[in-house]
């Protein structure tokens, strides 16, 4: 089946315009392999006739369900696993040191997906620095997919899931099995908040935070947008707080707020405003 190249620039816009990612050419086998059945649901049986529905009706919740299946989701446990390493190793024992007096930790996982990478976060913390019982640790996952944050939120995940880069011993530790799988603790899934966020919108009333991973989800923007993205989460994070980009994600040539760690191997990011506090 061929897409009108009118009714490609119809759908790949309105994606662009409400979620950033930005489809490029050539990707018709992944409209039709997302969005097919979504027509057929309706009773449609063509990406014609889904977009005719779409001009003629201006249906809203139409368009957010066709924006959130052409996101990807893929994640893992630990993901690239150095970002977590140099997490425990160099980012956070300094970064503790210093907030002996509040006593007070903020992380945000800005594109959550179906949760991994804020347990992942959570679990590194729980391992490894006992010495954070009593504090108020603050996790928040956000993620414009609803149908991903509800999965999070439930905690459940396959058997593949939980094979894919997590360590059996925190298997044990932190999940139960289930029938459908195995879930997180109820005591971890309590200490991460999910919540629905577009990137593109503003995130301002989330607050200021000492962490911020933002890993695998600019690749897929604009670089106006990635530009945008990252000087606002700029605002967001602490003078001495760090950004954790994906692993083929860079802020080079994309903005100069901030700088690269040097002495991490992941992409590891302080702002640049760090500069002018010392
Ligand atoms: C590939 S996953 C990355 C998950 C995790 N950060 C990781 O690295 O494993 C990308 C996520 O970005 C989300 N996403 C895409 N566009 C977004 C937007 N405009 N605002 C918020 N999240 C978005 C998708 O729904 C998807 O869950």
């Amino acid at each position: 089946m061929s897409i009108d190249p009118n009714d490609y620039e119809f759908l790949s816009s309105l994606v662009a315009k409400r979620s950033g990612l930005a489809l490029g050419a050539g990707k018709e086998y992944l409209l039709e392999a997302r969005l097919l059945p979504i027509a057929n649901s309706l009773g449609l049986t063509s990406l014609a006739e889904l977009v005719r529905r779409l001009r003629t009706s201006r249906d809203e919740s139409l368009a957010a369900t066709i924006t959130e299946a052409m996101t990807t989701n893929e994640t893992l446990f630990f993901r690239d696993r150095t970002p977590f390493d140099e997490l425990r190793d160099q980012l956070l024992p300094d970064m503790i040191a210093a907030r002996q007096t509040t006593r007070r930790l903020r992380i945000w996982s800005a594109a959550a997906s179906t949760g991994q990478e804020a347990y992942s976060l959570l679990m590194t913390l729980r391992e490894s620095f006992p010495q954070l019982a009593g504090w108020r640790i603050e996790m928040i996952g956000t993620d414009i997919s609803q149908q991903a944050l509800a999965k999070a939120k439930n905690g459940i995940y396959s058997q593949f899931e939980v094979q894919r880069g997590l360590p059996i011993q925190l298997l044990v530790k932190y999940f139960r099995q289930v029938p459908q799988g195995w879930q997180i603790t109820d005591d971890l899934r309590s200490s991460v908040t999910f919540r629905t966020l577009n990137l593109l919108e503003s995130f301002t009333s989330l607050g200021e935070f000492d962490l911020i991973f933002c890993r695998n989800v600019l690749i897929y923007f604009e670089q106006i947008n990635k530009t945008a993205i990252l000087d606002r989460m700029e605002k967001q994070l602490r003078s001495d707080g760090y950004l954790v980009l994906g692993a083929a994600e860079t802020v080079l040539g994309v903005t100069n707020r901030f700088q690269r760690v040097r002495t991490c191997k992941s992409a590891v990011y302080s702002p640049t405003k760090s500069l002018q506090t010392v």
